[in-house]
Order: C-alpha cells, then sequence, then structure tokens
C-alpha cells in the first residue's frame, strides 16, 4: 500500500497541467511579436523622418505681378526673389532673368541692356551677352494672364528671346 502511494506522489509531483504552460508560451510568444512589431513600427517611422528630403524649395516658379496697368510703358521692375525682370514696352510684356548665366549673380538693368556686378558681364536690352565670362544670354520666361487679369509669370516655361505678350492695357 505504502508503495502505491508512493508511486502516485511522484507522479503527481512531476506532471503539470498542459494548458498552463501552453498559455504562458502562447504569452510570451505574443509579447515578443508585440514588442518586435512595436520597435519595428518606430524603426520604420524613424527611417522615413531620416530619409524624407529636407529642402528648401524656394519660391514658386509661377508668381503674379498684379495687373498690366500698374506697369507704366517703358518700365522695367526687377523681382528680386524670383530673379526676374518684367518689361513693358507700349502694350507688350516680357519676362526676363536676371540670373547672370555665368555665375548666377543678379544682372542689373541698364540704359543699354544688363550688367552683372560680380565679373562685368554685359547683355544687351534683349538678354544677349555681349562681353565678359557670360557664356549664354538671358532667359526668357512666359507670360499670360490669370482669369482675374493680372500678369503671371512662369520661370518653368521658357520662350525664345524677344517673345512678348501683347496686351490692350
Ligand atoms: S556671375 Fe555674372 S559675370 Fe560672373
Amino acid at each position: 500500500m505504502s508503495e502505491g502511494n508512493h508511486g502516485n506522489q511522484g507522479k503527481l509531483s512531476k506532471e503539470r497541467p498542459p494548458q498552463e504552460g501552453g498559455s504562458r508560451r502562447r504569452f510570451i510568444g505574443l509579447a515578443t511579436a508585440g514588442a518586435l512589431a512595436v520597435s519595428g513600427g518606430a524603426l520604420g517611422l524613424m527611417a522615413a523622418v531620416f530619409f524624407k528630403p529636407r529642402v528648401t524649395y524656394g519660391p514658386p516658379p509661377k508668381f503674379r505681378v498684379g495687373k498690366p496697368a500698374s506697369f507704366t510703358s517703358g518700365s522695367e521692375i526687377a523681382y528680386q526673389k524670383q530673379a526676374v525682370l518684367v518689361r513693358r514696352e507700349g502694350n507688350r510684356f516680357a519676362a526676363i532673368s536676371t540670373k547672370c548665366t555665368h555665375l548666377g549673380c543678379t544682372v542689373n538693368a541698364t540704359d543699354i541692356g544688363f550688367l552683372c556686378p560680380c565679373h562685368g558681364s554685359t547683355y544687351d536690352r534683349r538678354g544677349s551677352n555681349v562681353s565678359g565670362p557670360a557664356p549664354s544670354p538671358l532667359l526668357w520666361f512666359q507670360l499670360s494672364l490669370a482669369p482675374n487679369g493680372d500678369l503671371v509669370v512662369d520661370k518653368d516655361k521658357k520662350v525664345d528671346p524677344g517673345t512678348y505678350l501683347e496686351i490692350q492695357a
């Protein structure tokens, strides 16, 4: 009899309920998976922030300069931030780049064209390079009218030098 009891006690002490061990393993597995998912998400977010380009794009290439009537005939108004000069000759309007084609300094309008203060390049009124190190003419940009009648310069659209927008202003 004592032999039977001894056998039962040994058997009872070795056995565990199978569900208790399984649920602990499952809990540890879920916790690990959850921790990995959270840290993976955090790493993904950090990578997205890290690789996102930090670029300043400057002023938009398309911008309004107001009503044609606000320009007097013969005027040339420079927009420093956009590096563009808007010229009115009679009822014709043009938008010309003021960015020197040598190294990008801002050129100044003169009576006979443009002069770069950096290395002395000169351009005629049409923007053709005349002297100095500038390798090419100044760019001309497309001008158009917005629905409200404002003049719009689009630096993404280049036009042939000498291209004017004619408006009855
Ligand atoms: S940047 Fe204009 S001449 Fe050099």
